[in-house]
């Protein structure tokens, strides 16, 4: 029996692997614009990292993670999401200390979620992140925004809604947590089970239920923007102007909180609007997270991020028809005519690559006529024939694909003239 591919992941071919280099690139040129630098952590993480980083109610680390033991009987985890990583590695590392503040970074990788599959929603999948540490000024949170949104407008996308909301700092919060108790406690009995449970431990987390959705309670709980103090107040407007300023329209949703426990103050979601998209619409999610580091162990450190998947970004650029400029053809196919000729183009082939130019050959002992065929399927600029006989006379002859002209050239000085022919 034939071994087929793991549930909820995906092998991504050539012909689509080109938008992800694409988006990855456009991810990367952004980033040195806005001054991020790339870090890598390791795929996996002591499973500790993300139940105390991302919570130990949410769903994530309740029914997602990707947990086991290794041989040493350690228990390990492979990483649901970037954060917790970032800010551990913050903390191991010392960045606290670097002279260059905030710390911004990147991250681009799979992740691993122990999801229901379906459309947008895979098991394994890569995040795209960056997380600014160390700065409490909300210019960086409008800044962090207008990253994620700029990438998603320079790929080509319009049909995009950015909601945010505050979720305030500890005091306003607490203030927020008394009352959502207040409004459930008397008919907790009507939740599910993961509910109740929540109710004391993180009775936020039960505006996130997907079970209990459409109870009626949910629509009439407190909302946290009725319980901001002043400072937190004073954040989020300020964030407000910030965005306004830089032209990014948002939305305020009160009800938006995020899947994970680390957030105050700011939370955000990019939203697709495209029609045909999938029931799964969030795009890019993030907000701050100030209280991560001391959650996980490190000294104080606040801290603002996002992470958006390159999984939903082609499902986006699909639903809005938008197609990525594929460069998809090769600059010279050799085609040879007898045996020595084939030889020869071996040397010539590695010549025009050290050149710079993409190049090909035939290693399927093909005839002329199925070499030209092959230099067609890939798109060749220029197909240079090799024969026996030009062989003996030290030439080549080159095809300009698009026009049809033919030139014949000296084999010596092949690279030079064949440069000259792209001027
Ligand atoms: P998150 O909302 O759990 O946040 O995930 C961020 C993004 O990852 C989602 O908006 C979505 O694009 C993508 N994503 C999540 N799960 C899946 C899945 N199963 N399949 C495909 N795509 C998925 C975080 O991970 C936070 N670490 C974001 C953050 C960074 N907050 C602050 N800094």
């Amino acid at each position: 029996m034939s071994i087929s591919i793991p549930r909820g992941t995906q092998d991504i071919l050539p012909g689509e692997v080109e938008k992800w280099q694409l988006i990855e690139a456009k991810a990367r040129e952004l980033c040195e614009k806005y001054q991020y630098k790339e870090i890598r952590t390791p795929i996996f993480e002591h499973t500790d990292l993300f139940s105390r980083g991302v919570g130990d109610s949410t769903d994530i680390v309740q029914k997602e993670m990707y947990t086991f033991e290794d041989r040493g009987k350690r228990s390990l985890t492979l990483r649901p999401e970037g954060t917790a990583a970032v800010v551990r590695s913050y903390v191991e590392k010392k960045m606290f200390g670097l002279p260059n503040q905030p710390v911004k970074l990147y991250y681009m990788g799979p992740m691993f979620r122990y999801e229901r599959p379906q459309a947008g929603r895979f098991r394994q999948f890569v995040q795209f992140g960056i997380e600014a540490l160390g700065s409490n000024d909300p210019a960086i949170d409008a800044e962090v925004i207008s990253l994620a949104m700029n990438l998603y407008k320079e790929m080509g996308l319009k049909k995009l809604k950015l909601i945010i909301n505050s979720l305030g700092d500890k005091e306003s919060r607490n203030a927020h947590r008394e009352a959502l108790v207040n409004h459930f406690k008397p008919r907790i009995g009507e939740f599910c089970h993961d509910c109740q449970n929540r109710l004391e431990k993180n009775p936020l987390r039960i505006l996130d239920c997907k079970v209990d959705r459409g109870h009626e309670l949910m629509n009439t709980a407190p909302s946290i923007l009725e319980f901001l103090n002043d400072f937190s107040k004073n954040y989020f407007e300020k964030l407000q102007r910030y965005l306004t300023q830089l032209d990014i329209p948002f939305e305020v949703d009160a009800n938006l909180v995020r899947g994970l426990d680390y957030y105050n103050h700011t939370a955000f979601e990019i939203m697709s609007n495209a029609e045909g998209f999938g029931a799964i619409t969030t795009l890019c999610g993030g907000g701050r997270y100030n209280g991560l580091s001391e959650e996980i162990g490190g000294p104080e450190a606040p801290g603002i991020g996002f992470a958006l998947s390159i999984e939903r970004f082609i499902a986006t650029l699909n639903a809005e028809g938008i197609e990525l400029e594929i460069n998809e053809s090769i600059d010279c196919y050799l085609a040879a005519l007898g045996e020595e000729a084939k030889e020869y183009t071996v040397g010539l082939l590695q010549q025009l690559r050290r050149a710079g130019f993409s190049a090909e050959r035939d290693y399927l002992d093909r005839k002329i006529k199925a070499q030209f065929k092959a230099a067609d399927r890939l798109k060749a600029k220029y197909v240079a024939v090799l024969g026996d006989e030009e062989l003996k006379n030290n030439k080549i002859n080159v095809k300009n694909m698009a026009t049809g002209e033919q030139v014949e050239i000296d084999l010596a000085s092949f690279i030079k003239q064949f440069q000259e022919l792209q001027e």
